[in-house]
Parts: C-alpha cells; structure tokens; sequence
C-alpha cells in the first residue's frame, strides 16, 4: 500500500482540507515479481546454453580419463581414492550440465494422445526402482484410464523430479504417493505426496528457483525445470508443505496441453 497526502486549498489562504490518496500497489509488486523471475529465468537460460556447449567436450574428455586411471590402479592401491572421487565428480559435473541444457531446452513440444495412469505409473516403477525398500510407492486412482494430449518425455521429466525429490526427503520408512483424479472434465489433477521431512516457510518460498538446493550434492535444478515444463504444458504447479510433515506437489493439467512458451530465448 502506498500513501500520499497533499493540501486543498491556495496557497496563503485558509486550507479547507486534505487529499489523501492509498494505492494498492500489490498487483504491480507481483507483476514486479513475476518480471523478474523471467528475466532471471531467460539469462540462466542463455548462460547455460552457452556454458554447456563449451565445457561438454573438456569435461568428456576430463571423464574419460578419470575412468581410465580408476580401471588402471588397483582399488586400495595409492591414488585410487582421488581416481574414484575424480571420476565420480566428473560424472556429477555432466548431470549438472545435463540438467542445465534440459533448462534452456527450446525444443517445440511434441504432443501425443497418452493415458495419464500410465504415465503416472511408469514414472513411479522408474523411481521405485532406485528408492530403498523401506519406501512404499503408490499410485491411487479411481481412474481405469485419463486421456490427455501432452509431451510425454517433458511430463515424465517432471514427474520423475518430483516423485525423486519425494523419496530424497525420506529417511527410513515412509511412503510416496501419486493420486489421480479428474477435475471439471478439462483438467487432470496429479497430486504428489510424501511422508518425509517436509519444508519450512523459508525453504518453500525458494524451491522454484534455479540453484536453489539443500541436498549435499544436488543442483537446484529439479523444481525450476519442473515448474517450466508444466508452464509450457499450460498447467500450473503449486505446493503445500510442512516441517517434519511431509509435502505434497498438486498439478492441474489441462486434457490438451496448449503451449505457454515463456521468456527463454537464446536470441
Ligand atoms: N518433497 C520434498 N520434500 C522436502 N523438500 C523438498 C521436496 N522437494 C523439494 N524440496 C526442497 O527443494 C529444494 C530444491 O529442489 P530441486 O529443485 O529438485 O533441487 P535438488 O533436488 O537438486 O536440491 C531441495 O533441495 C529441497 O530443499
Ligand atoms: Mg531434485
């Protein structure tokens, strides 16, 4: 809100009142915001377009060589904890710059006629297979079928950071869940929830940020391109959160994805 006052009245005579004026300024604050998050979003885009075809090639080269001197010396053998951790390292730097071109990705979107459940359930095998057993994962749906014409690579994309993010925040037993369910007969709604450590109001009002990240070893990256493609999808994606817990991620979906290309350009 932004207030101003000024006189009424001329000058050396008597005053017979006062203006004041308040504005609410709160739309154009979250205008402010929005522009921001996009002209951010566009430099990271150019940044990492850029840094990613430049370092590719070195870095290929940096990896495979780590690789040939962890085969070369013998584990427990001097210097083969720096070849590991050189490799490894290496192996980390490629996600990253893996993740970043996923990032500034301008590729047109390739729509296909696709059943939701199966997506859904296909994304949760991929991730149940890396979670440990102490974590149960689910799909819950009244659904036999949700059709819906969509990118399929980029929805799975998003579904497979999510539901990882969810078995991360785990430690020891918990479960993961996606549930499925229609919404007004144009929309689908997917709901991701888990029973892990769930996330405070300063950490939820940062997740969507590029780089942001809490995890020893993790990029930041997940939840910006997350939010991008479901943006790009013409669905939205919001998140409800509360320390010790749990999470849970809601997307509405439209039925025909309708592109909302957003300020990314490499132009
Ligand atoms: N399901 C979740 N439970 C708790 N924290 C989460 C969850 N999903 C995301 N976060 C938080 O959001 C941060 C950013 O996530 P993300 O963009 O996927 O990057 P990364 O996984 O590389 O850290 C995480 O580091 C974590 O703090
Ligand atoms: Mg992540």
């Amino acid at each position: 809100m932004v207030a101003s006052a000024a006189s009424i009245g001329r000058e050396g005579e008597t005053r017979f009142g006062w203006l004041v004026l308040l504005r609410d300024i709160s739309e154009y604050k979250s205008l402010e915001a929005q522009l921001l998050t996009t002209e951010r979003l566009a430099a990271v885009g150019r940044l990492a377009a850029g840094l990613a075809h430049e370092l590719g090639n070195p870095l290929g080269i940096i990896k495979a060589c780590a690789n040939f001197l962890r085969k070369k010396l013998d584990a427990g053998s001097e210097l083969s904890e720096e070849a590991e951790v050189l490799a490894s390292e290496s192996e980390r730097c490629e996600r990253i710059l893996k993740q970043l071109l996923a990032f500034a990705s301008q590729e047109q979107l390739r729509i296909v006629d696709i059943d939701l459940c199966e997506v859904v359930q296909r994304g949760l095998n991929l991730v149940a297979y890396q979670a440990p057993d102490t974590i149960e994962t689910r799909l819950e749906t009244t659904l036999s079928q949700a059709p819906v014409s969509t990118d399929e690579n980029l929805l799975t994309q998003a579904l497979v950071n999510l539901l990882l993010n969810a078995v991360q925040s785990i430690s020891g037993k918990g479960s993961v869940t996606a549930r499925l369910e229609p919404k007004d007969g144009e929309e689908w709604i997917i709901r991701i929830r888990d029973t892990g450590c769930g996330m405070g109001k300063e950490t939820l009002a940062r997740i969507f940020e590029p780089f942001y990240t809490t995890r020893q070893g993790g990029t930041g990256l997940g939840l910006a391109i997350t939010q991008r493609i479901i943006h790009r999808l013409g669905g939205e994606i919001t998140v409800q959160s509360e320390y010790g817990h749990g999470t849970e991620f809601t997307l509405v979906l439209p039925r025909r994805a309708e592109s909302r290309d957003e300020g990314i350009s490499n132009k």
